[in-house]
């Protein structure tokens, strides 16, 4: 089933995200339902509080990177569940890297994050695993990780391109926005 994205403005993108118990409800479902709606949505990633839901949980399929320029070898087949996850380091430069997220349409900036970390999290099987990840993959991973934390990309930004955006974002919030997959507006009039 499809879900609803919720876009830009809606407070439960900046909630802090809670843990999930083992005996969370339907959540093999929700984790299929978040996969089709981030493949309909042409993402790599989705995280629990896109969908409306305040819980430590993203997914990713980094794949589309193992394709075209600059194509990343090892994000070929990089799809993964994340449940409860934990960056627990973060180290190396940081380097920008063009950023879109499907809460925000339409819009693409450079961001500058480290370029490695470890992580710790649980699978959809409720195995636990430690990984440490590099370049695109980190990348993937940190953004998503932020939506867990209550915070987008475009928070990370110069003070000036935030300005320079500001009615763009107005502009999703309010629903006036070309998107080819379904959304939940904050502020959309009804018509
Ligand atoms: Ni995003």
């Amino acid at each position: 089933m499809i879900l609803s994205i919720v876009a830009y403005g809606d407070p439960v993108l900046r909630k802090k995200a809670e843990d999930i118990s083992e005996d969370y409800p339907k959540l093999d479902k929700l984790i299929e339902n978040m996969f089709e709606t981030m493949y309909e949505a042409r993402g790599v990633g989705l995280a629990a509080p896109q969908v409306g839901l305040p819980i430590r949980l993203f997914i990713v399929d980094a794949t589309p990177f193992a394709e075209g320029e600059d194509a990343e070898p090892a994000a070929e087949g990089f799809k993964r569940v994340f449940i409860n996850p934990i960056i627990f380091e973060e180290t190396g430069e940081e380097w920008p890297f063009e950023e879109g997220c499907l809460s925000i349409p339409n819009i693409r900036e450079e961001v500058k994050r480290k370029s490695n970390l470890k992580i710790e999290y649980y699978d959809e099987n409720w195995e636990l695993y430690e990984e440490e990840l590099d370049g695109v993959l980190a990348r993937v991973v940190q953004h998503e990780y932020d939506h867990i934390e209550g915070v987008l990309f475009t928070d990370k930004l110069s003070p000036l391109r935030r300005t320079l955006l500001k009615g763009k974002l107005a502009d999703i919030t309010k629903g006036n926005v070309d998107v080819a997959y379904k959304m939940k507006f904050p502020k959309q009039k009804r018509r």
